[in-house]
């Protein structure tokens, strides 16, 4: 794929997309500075498709940041309780994994099919509830689903190897980093301080194996609960062939 840089005030939907198609994608920065944003804003751009392109499996310690979303025809599963939430992440490893066997039956390395994300809001707080168990099973996930067009996106205010263990970090080489409480949480994230002297909220470093930039983040305001409300309305009416 060939990523065209734009300029901050140019074109944010392509912004999002661009995060959508990255492997795996971690939003680090303090609380209020925005990472619960950057997750409206793609998976808003997420839903200018249908739910046979796109599909959800969410998950969300905190119950309220991602709750609008579960009644979507592409939400294939929301989970915020402890229990639930590994079941979750179970799901997205078995569809990998039946991914992975119509790859080989049609001998191709790469799945063709829709994408589905798998959306963590947040990790840390997934990671206290439950750490022995997620922990396997993220870390396969991660591993496994970039062939199978499964992505993992997760935002966390804790970027400590302590919280968020190194062997699941290194798989998120797509990051966007917010302003953060300390040049030490900065360094975390991107490798180098700087993000501690961002504004509150509203710009933040995208970092991807290409480079890394400074972009302005926008907020759907109106938008988001337009898509939503559009798709809950459609819902009943979408039928699905086998
Ligand atoms: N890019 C942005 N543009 C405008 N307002 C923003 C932006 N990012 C954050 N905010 C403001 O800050 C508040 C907190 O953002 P939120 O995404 O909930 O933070 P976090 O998830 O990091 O705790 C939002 O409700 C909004 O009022
Ligand atoms: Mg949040």
């Amino acid at each position: 794929m060939k990523r065209v840089w734009k300029t901050p005030e140019l074109d944010y939907y392509n912004l999002y997309a661009d995060m959508l198609q990255q492997p795996h994608l971690l939003i680090a920065g303090a609380t209020g500075s925005g990472k619960s944003v950057v997750i409206n804003g793609m998976m808003t751009t997420a839903l200018k498709d249908s739910p046979a392109a796109v599909q959800f499996i969410l998950i969300d310690p905190k119950r309220v940041e991602l709750v609008d979303y579960k009644e979507l025809p592409h939400t294939l599963r929301y989970s915020s309780e402890p229990g639930e939430m590994v079941q979750a992440l179970q799901e997205a490893i078995t569809i990998t994994d039946n991914r992975y066997r119509d790859m080989a039956r049609q001998h191709v390395k790469k799945y063709g099919g829709g994408a589905v994300y798998v959306v963590i809001d947040e990790l840390a707080d997934l990671m206290t509830t439950n750490k022995k168990q997620v922990q396997p099973i993220l870390q396969r996930l991660c591993q496994i689903g970039r062939a199978a067009n499964v992505h993992v996106v997760a935002a966390t205010q804790c970027p400590l190897s302590a919280v968020i263990p190194t062997p699941i970090k290194v798989n998120f080489d797509s990051r966007v980093a917010l302003r953060t409480r300390s040049g030490q949480d900065s360094r975390n994230i991107l490798g180098v301080t700087g993000c501690e002297l961002l504004p509150r909220y509203g710009q933040g470093y995208y970092m991807t194996p290409e480079g890394c930039r400074l972009y302005n983040i926008p907020m759907y305001e109106t938008e988001t609960p337009d898509i939503i409300e559009y798709w809950r309305k459609q819902k009943p009416r979408i039928v699905w062939n086998g």
